[in-house]
């Protein structure tokens, strides 16, 4: 018996398989400084694992796991927004990770309920709209306060927001809008804003970033990712729009055929912990942590005063919703130039 476990062992080693075990393939769609950290903190609890992280968005994360389907490269896809998750475990590119989630917060277990287990929310934000002070004083453009106003012909040129194909930020700006006025009406909304957007972006914090650095006036985005950029001291301020908002749920999913499923699941459980949870903003992420034992970090912005609607993560994070609401998109909002 001895001898045939040494054997398969040599066998394993000789295939590469053994390697599998000491390394964990990890997408990350968060912001990167909370990428690092994460997997700074993963490896020193875990010295035999070597960590291979790399970021992409949302969007984009979907499309890869769906290319690779049934011959994974990715183990676990850790951050981004909530929807692509869901249909990721819909369409059973994942798999349930059997986490204990009697910890963490109703909106969080939500997402394990709807995906039978499949991904698990892991932080939370709402969408809003950021302008650069500077920019709009010397332009003397009137900032704005509702969706509505970023239709308006003062603002030609002067809004950046990413693309909802592979942001998983602006899919929940898209989904938003359906869920605010209607499917037609959102995007005919989102076609009038577009003629003042100057660019579409890959990634869902690009616009605030360019919004902080003058480069844009206004941006559409995430708060916390407002809040970060405004916290290192660019003249960006941060409006809740009147019409209401819709929000994120961040998620983590184990990929199905994962090489290192024991490696998954231990990063499954390291990210639902309320101490790690709780490291965030040393990077400046202010999402709201799902662990009820997390803290908050006091720049967090303050869902319960943000007018939110009760977005449906049942509905728009199936691959039906999304397919048609991308489709009509491209066509009625549209990219004129499509980042590669
Ligand atoms: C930023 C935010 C995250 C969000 C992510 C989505 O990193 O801090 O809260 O989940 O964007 O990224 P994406 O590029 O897909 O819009």
């Amino acid at each position: 018996m001895k001898k045939i476990g040494m054997i398969s062992a040599a066998t394993l080693m000789a295939s590469g398989v053994a390697a599998w075990a000491d390394e964990l393939s990890v997408v990350c769609s968060a912001e990167q400084d909370w990428c690092d950290l994460m997997v700074g903190a993963f490896e020193a609890e875990n010295p035999d694992t070597d960590v291979l992280m790399v970021r992409k968005s949302t969007g984009e994360t979907l499309a890869q796991i769906r290319a690779e389907a049934g011959n994974p490269k990715i183990d676990v896809w850790w951050g981004g927004t909530g929807d692509p998750h869901l249909i990721a475990a819909e369409e059973g590119l994942t798999q349930p990770s059997g986490v204990d989630t009697s910890k963490l917060l109703g909106w969080a277990q939500n997402m394990a309920e709807i995906s039978e287990g499949r991904t698990v929310g892991i932080y939370a934000g709402a969408l809003g709209i950021a302008y650069n002070t500077e920019i709009l004083a010397d332009k003397g453009i009137a900032p704005p306060e509702c969706w509505a106003d970023l239709a308006d012909p003062r603002f030609e040129g002067e809004i950046q927001v990413a693309n909802p194909n592979s942001s998983g930020t602006a899919y929940t700006e898209l989904a938003t809008f359906v869920q605010l006025f209607g499917e037609d009406e959102a995007m005919e909304r989102l076609a009038a804003i577009g003629a003042n957007v100057n660019s579409y972006t890959k990634s869902g914090s690009a616009p605030t970033k360019a919004a902080a650095r003058g480069e844009t006036g206004v941006s559409i985005g995430f708060m916390h990712d407002m809040v970060n950029q405004a916290a290192i001291g660019f003249p960006l301020a941060i409006v809740a729009p009147c019409e209401g908002t819709g929000y994120e749920v961040g998620a983590v999913s184990i990929i199905e055929g994962a090489r290192n499923l024991e490696g998954a699941q231990a990063w499954v459980e390291f990210a639902l912990r309320a101490d790690i949870q709780s490291r965030a903003p040393e990077v400046g992420s202010f999402q709201v942590p799902s662990n009820s034992n997390a803290s908050v970090a006091p720049q967090s912005p303050d869902l319960a005063s943000i007018k939110l609607i009760d977005y449906d993560f049942a509905t728009y994070g199936s691959s039906e919703t999304r397919e048609r609401l991308l489709a009509r998109w491209d066509v009625e909002v549209g990219d004129p130039n499509p980042q590669q």
